[in-house]
């Protein structure tokens, strides 16, 4: 049987340290003891799906190693399918994570098995209604799920996190693309860092015109996640305008803001999966997200469905 919904996306290990700072060029540090907690953007956005009470395979690669077995623990002990998880000859993906005490993380990430991945992994995805991905897997492996899955009448989801150049066709194929306020200025080339801070605030798409030229590399909908403030949902309206809806967050005080944009895209596909609109789900997406950066760690903050007020 085939799920709900597939993710295709990495696993990671992370390493997190609590310090005080983040170390600059040439600078030690001390910091906090390491904690080694499940995550990957991937393994990420399939749990917070499936606490959700989706049903949701991952595609994905680990190694043969004891970062590899926490990441499949984690998946099955939240209900997430691993038939499609791949054992490699390479380690497992690992993320070294520095939290300082405004909840903001900094993220090295080391892909690993995750770079094991191949375009044959993604083939049959039929059955499946919501295709989500992220790309800390390799380019065209995404590419290929997204032709595939859309070809068969599957909705397509993408996180572009990291930012990464994708094909025109990849663009217009899309159901729904996810980016926060640094990936949508990337994006629109008003961004001239490299687009892949996850969280905080900064230049974005602010006006219009910026939605619509977001609309015009051709995904249906677009999703902007705002951290605090939310997410921006774009469609495009009638005689060629843009539809904007905003979502405003619950406020919370954030702990850790690591994995918050995957919790919201596991969310957001578990009520697209189960036929809600795009803003309808990502009104659920916020809620989620917002409890996700109250707790430490990635997966380990997820709610169940029955957390949720
Ligand atoms: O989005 C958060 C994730 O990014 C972390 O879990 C880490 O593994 C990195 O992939
Ligand atoms: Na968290």
């Amino acid at each position: 049987m085939t799920e709900a919904v597939l993710v295709v996306g990495s696993a990671n290990a992370d390493l997190v340290v609590a310090a005080e700072r983040r170390p600059a060029g040439g600078e030690t540090v001390l910091g906090g003891d390491t904690q080694i907690l499940p995550g990957g953007k991937g393994a990420n956005t399939a749990v917070a799906a499936a606490r959700l009470g989706a049903d949701v395979a991952l595609i994905g690669a680990v190694g043969d190693d004891a970062h590899g077995r926490l990441l499949l623990d984690s998946l099955r002990g939240s209900g997430v399918g691993t038939d499609r998880v791949r054992i490699v000859d390479r380690p497992t993906g690992a993320a070294y994570i520095t939290v300082t005490p405004d909840g903001e993380n900094s993220i090295l990430v080391s892909p690993g098995a995750n770079h094991a991945l191949a375009p044959a992994d993604v083939a049959e995805p039929a059955g499946a209604r919501v295709l989500v991905a992220s790309l800390e897997v390799p380019l065209d492996v995404v590419e290929h799920a997204i032709a595939e899955t859309s070809r068969e009448g599957v909705r397509t989801v993408l996180n572009l996190s990291p930012t990464a150049k994708l094909s025109d066709e990849t663009l217009q194929a899309l159901d729904v693309l996810v980016v926060n306020e640094h990936e949508a200025a990337w994006l629109l080339g008003t961004d001239s860092s490299d687009g892949q801070d996850n969280g905080g605030t900064g230049a974005g798409a602010d006006n219009a015109a910026d939605g619509a030229r977001l609309l015009d590399l051709g995904p249906d909908a677009v999703v902007i996640t705002r951290g605090p403030d939310g997410a921006t949902v774009l469609t495009r309206g009638g005689a060629g305008g843009v539809d904007e809806v905003m979502v405003p967050s619950p406020q919370v005080t954030a702990v850790d803001t690591t994995g918050a944009g995957d919790a919201f895209t596991g969310a957001l596909v578990t009520w697209l999966a189960s036929g809600a609109t795009v803003s309808d789900a990502a009104r659920r997406a916020v809620d989620v997200a917002a409890v996700s950066v109250t707790k430490h760690g990635a997966q380990p903050s997820y709610p169940l469905l029955d957390e949720l007020s």
